[in-house]
């Protein structure tokens, strides 16, 4: 078994040809498919339904990427069921064991670590990199939580006096419901599976409607892995049928949910109802949105800054939680800063994410499309219209949109949009750029560009967000580097990738002997 400390596993570094290649040659290879069909995955076995729904390539809508067989409610009564039964054995399995199936799922994925980059490709439009770094992050949560199970899996230490032996050790809670998002299809969907597993939770895992081809990538890694049949359920369907199904169900003990506000707040609210029959609470860990601003100093390196806010506000459209979606720039440096921005944003190469040359794709679906082309109609409104692209006409596109004289207290700059538009406030001081970057209901991603000692110190005391970022960008955090996580209405359970995440998902016993 591994011993050796985590270290996050290398990106490709597609300005040398092998890797540049080979990947050009997987994104192809995968387009040229005929559409393979996606069973779910219940008691190690693969199931088709009556019931199969097309995944599309949202760069080129008329492009089927894979059928997926949909979940039912019997599908997943069965998933239960053959949960349950396995909980036992998997609960009684060592942590060393379940580290070991961990480290093997991580060996997998490595080996296909270019189709299941090239699938986000046409699956979710990701652009090369961001793909690479889906899969890399996989593969970290899988070696980073394999590890935690082997420290957690030893105990603690506690006082004990002659005559009495006292002993602290972990369980499973029981049944794991997994309600994935599509943004992150693989790194986030593992994540939450894998600290689950690594616990000892036999895992129902509901991937998100946008990303069911990449999710199906997950349970066959599993079923590789060596999983024990029940353990793991892989099951597609409608958050509103099946997913309520499965927050419901009394033999629920977990909830790990990714995904918006309004959803991780009904799952808290249903998740705290005591079924029939149901003996225990519910546990919730949720990560939810962000509103997430960068503030712009006066004596900032525009350079970095500009760089840096392009990157967290328009890498993967804007579709992460952690993006930047506020500018709180110093008023000295806002003429500076925006005669600089408008260039670097105009710079964006936007198009087919299957093009190396591309810097941003499509939005992940037409709702998600129409979603941002109203936030922008709301912006010429409540806003100062600054700049906005023009976008691919196939395909689900959105221009990137930049505006300013943005009030903070409009819908534009309190409300997640979720897509590549950047709201710019000028503000007069350090106090004021404070108080309105914490003026929202979120408190996820936050970044300060400065060169004053003084105001970098302030910013970590008073920049109260999960993930403060001092003079670089705000996303991309890096499992065991940036344990990532907000509190606020960015949601509730501590930071994944990180030392308190896997602990979640267990529950201490501490046993006494009279010796
Ligand atoms: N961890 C991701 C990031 O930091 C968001 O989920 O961008």
């Amino acid at each position: 078994i591994d011993q050796a400390p985590f270290a996050s596993e290398p990106h490709l570094n597609f300005s040398e040809p092998k890797p540049r290649t080979a990947f050009a040659r997987a994104v192809k290879q995968h387009r040229s498919q005929t559409p393979r069909e996606y069973p779910l995955f219940i008691d190690g076995q693969w199931i088709k339904t009556k019931k199969k729904l097309p995944s599309i390539n949202p760069a080129r809508p008329d492009e089927v990427v894979g059928q997926v067989y949909q979940a039912g409610k019997r599908e997943v009564e069965k998933a239960f069921a053959a949960a349950q039964a396995a909980l036992p054995v998997w609960r009684d399995t060592p942590f060393s064991k379940r580290a070991e199936i961990l480290f093997k799922a991580a060996d997998l994925a490595r080996q296909k670590r270019l189709e299941l980059a090239a699938l986000q490709i046409s699956e979710v439009g990701k652009a090369w990199a961001q793909a690479d770094g889906d899969v890399t992050e996989a593969i970290d949560f899988l070696d980073y939580y394999a590890r935690e199970a082997m420290r957690l899996g030893r105990g603690h230490g506690l006082v004990s006096p002659p005559g009495e032996k006292n002993t602290y050790f972990y369980q499973p809670r029981g049944i794991a419901v997994v309600i994935a998002p599509w943004n992150f299809p693989l790194a986030i969907s593992m994540g939450m599976t894998s600290a689950a597993l690594a616990a000892g939770n036999p895992v129902l895992y509901k991937p998100a409607r946008d990303s069911q081809v990449v999710g199906a990538g997950l349970a066959e890694i599993f079923d590789q892995a060596g999983l024990p049949p029940g353990v793991l359920a892989y099951l597609p369907g409608p958050g509103s049928t099946v997913g309520r199904q499965m927050v419901d169900d009394p033999r629920t003990s977990l909830i790990a949910f990714t995904g918006s506000k309004e959803v991780g707040i009904e799952i808290s609210q249903r998740a705290a109802q005591i079924q029939p029959g149901q003996r225990h609470m519910k546990k919730v860990i949720a990560e939810l949105g962000g509103k997430n601003a960068i503030i712009v100093d006066s004596d900032a390196d525009l350079d970095e800054a500009v760089a840096g806010i392009c990157a967290s506000a328009f890498g993967y459209q804007g579709q992460k939680c952690s993006a930047c979606s506020r500018v709180l720039v110093l008023e000295e440096n806002y003429k500076r800063f925006i005669d600089r921005l408008i260039p670097a944003a105009q710079s964006w190469v936007m198009g087919d994410p299957a093009d190396p040359a591309t810097d941003i794709g499509p939005m992940v679906d037409q709702a998600a499309q129409k979603k941002v082309l109203s936030y922008i109609e709301l912006g010429k409104k409540e806003a100062n219209l600054l700049w906005q692209s023009t976008p691919p006409k196939k395909g689900f596109y959105a221009p990137m949109a930049i505006f300013d004289q943005v009030p903070p207290e409009s819908r534009l700059a309190t409300e997640e949009i979720f897509g590549p538009v950047l709201s710019i406030l000028k503000v007069k001081d350090m106090d004021e750029a404070l108080f309105l970057a914490l003026d929202v209901d979120y408190a996820l991603t936050g970044g300060i560009y400065s060169r004053s000692p003084n105001n970098i110190e302030r910013a970590i005391r008073e920049f109260r967000v999960g993930n403060l970022y001092i003079n670089r960008g705000v996303t991309g955090s890096m499992v065991g580097r940036q344990p990532f996580g907000g509190f606020a209405l960015s949601g509730i359970g501590s930071k994944s990738g990180g030392p308190d995440y896997l602990i979640q998902f267990l529950e201490p016993r501490c046993v006494t002997e009279n010796t």
